[in-house]
């Protein structure tokens, strides 16, 4: 499974890439205005700087809404740096510009994925990856795991190389769920991240190996 950081705060991901489990990052213009990164060239320096820190795959979100400007525009975030993935909206003129990207070598993660029916549109104009929003359809009463095995589902039925990258994660809960069901690629905070290292019996245990240790040297130092 392959781990992305979903934040454009350049801190986190560094301490996520340091951890040597990083294997991308998911951006959106939200996330983006979070950081106070405003204005057409500040974004494209963020993008820059994100990238020096990563190896691969950082998704950059169009903010057009029409084919010829999403095209435009995602053509020019590509050539910022060979690690830029695309990210476009699951509209119309989106799934057009998919495409087109696809047919260009660029690529893509289409994102606000609610429904199976979206990511099987997203998969034939041929996206490197949709984006499946968990916490959001969990935040509505809605199943968001449901819809992972649906697109999972789908996807093996007709071998469709689109990668299923589950997003809008919120704690490391979803992370084992998504990876029970055989999602390719899970996006989430560093707290979601941070928070599979955790288990009580763990921190009790290394307590009382140290302590063990401790008291045994000091015994063996005694004579
Ligand atoms: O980046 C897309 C997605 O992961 C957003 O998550 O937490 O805003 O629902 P969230």
């Amino acid at each position: 499974m392959k781990f992305f950081i979903d934040t454009a705060n350049l801190d986190q991901i560094k301490e996520a890439q340091d951890l040597g489990i990083l294997d991308g990052v998911t951006t959106n213009p939200s996330l983006m205005a979070k950081e106070g990164i405003t204005g057409e060239q500040n974004v494209i320096n963020h993008y820059k700087a994100i990238c020096a820190i990563v190896d691969d795959k950082v998704s950059a979100e169009v903010i057009s809404t029409t084919y010829e400007e999403i095209i435009k525009e995602g053509e020019a975030l590509a050539a910022l740096d060979a690690k830029i993935v695309v990210k476009v909206p699951m509209i119309k003129d989106g799934v057009k510009a998919i495409k087109y990207f696809t047919s260009k070598g660029i690529r893509t993660n289409c994102t606000l994925i609610f429904s199976a029916g979206q990511a099987l549109l997203a998969a034939k104009a041929g996206a490197t990856y949709v984006s499946p929003f968990l916490g959001r359809l969990d935040d509505i009463g809605s199943e968001g795991l449901t819809l992972i095995e649906d697109i999972r589902l789908i996807f093996d039925n007709y071998g469709y190389p689109t990668e299923i990258l589950a997003a809008s994660i919120r704690g490391p809960l979803h992370i084992i769920s998504c990876a029970k069901l055989g999602a390719d690629v899970m996006t989430g905070p560093l707290s979601a991240i941070l928070g599979l290292l955790k288990h009580p019996l763990t921190d009790n245990g290394l307590a009382t190996f140290l302590a063990d240790h401790k008291k045994a040297a000091e015994a063996a130092a005694k004579g």
